[in-house]
């Protein structure tokens, strides 16, 4: 699997996002493009983006009746994106739906990955909220283990999960992780955080990186030392 750094373009504009792309004149970055940037331009902004050479993970999170995710799947690959999700929690059987979705007629498709639990879900809103009584770790690795049933390419998980979730899905199935962080640099509100050094340590795939990079004075040189590290 080859590692690399995704950029999360958590712009709330085309314009934002374009101003913010025009400076990586060299090497062309593979960016995320998430619920808000999304909704607020459509589909063209996936266009515009692709068209200017870059790889695309669409980061949409789909959640829904199986048709529906296989429906929705099927529009999103015609975009011609690189890397889409859904939620595992919308079961195995939504998770197979929407990889038929997302299935060309030649066969081809983008990888599909599965957010697992939420970080900004803890153990104690899980177990009041959604009745769950496990412990969060084990739900955790028993999502991961569901979209590897379901035949799905990955997870997105924090860096710190990578490691089992290679251990218990197979060093090929895709870790996606977010919260990185400089060693130097600001936290900011990522309670739990990697360098990009350690993340490549412990075995992440895809590191997704946004304000590091996207709040940088320099943006290309962020990324340039996110990739130095990671990749390198
Ligand atoms: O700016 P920052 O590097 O914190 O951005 C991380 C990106 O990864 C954001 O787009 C955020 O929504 C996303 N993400 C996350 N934690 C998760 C899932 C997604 O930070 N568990």
């Amino acid at each position: 699997m080859g590692k690399d750094v995704i950029i999360a373009c958590d712009f709330a504009s085309k314009d934002a996002c374009l101003t913010f792309l025009d400076k990586f004149t060299g090497r062309k970055p593979f960016v995320k493009i998430g619920m808000e940037l999304f909704y607020a331009e459509g589909p063209e902004i996936v266009r515009e983006i692709k068209k200017r050479g870059h790889r695309i993970f669409l980061d949409l999170k789909l959640h829904d009746i199986p048709n529906t995710v296989k429906k929705a799947m099927s529009v999103l690959s015609n975009l011609d994106v690189d890397m889409c999700n859904l939620h595992a929690g919308g079961t195995v059987t939504m998770m197979q739906a929407g990889l038929e979705g997302l299935t060309r007629a030649d066969g081809t498709r983008p990888l599909l990955i599965a957010v697992t639990m939420l970080t900004s879900t803890d153990q104690e809103s899980m177990e009041n909220d959604l009745l769950i009584k496990e412990p969060i770790d084990k739900v955790v690795m028993h999502y991961a283990h569901n979209a590897m049933t379901a035949g799905l390419d990955g997870v997105v998980c924090s860096p710190l999960e990578a490691g089992k979730v290679h251990e218990l899905c197979g060093k090929d199935f895709v870790t996606v992780t977010p919260g990185v962080r400089f060693a130097d640099g600001d936290v900011g509100d990522q309670k739990r955080v990697m360098t990009p050094a350690e993340a490549k340590k412990i075995g992440s795939d895809y590191i997704v990186v946004g304000r590091p990079i996207t709040a940088a004075e320099d943006p290309v040189a962020a990324y340039e030392r996110c990739v130095a590290e990671f990749c390198d």
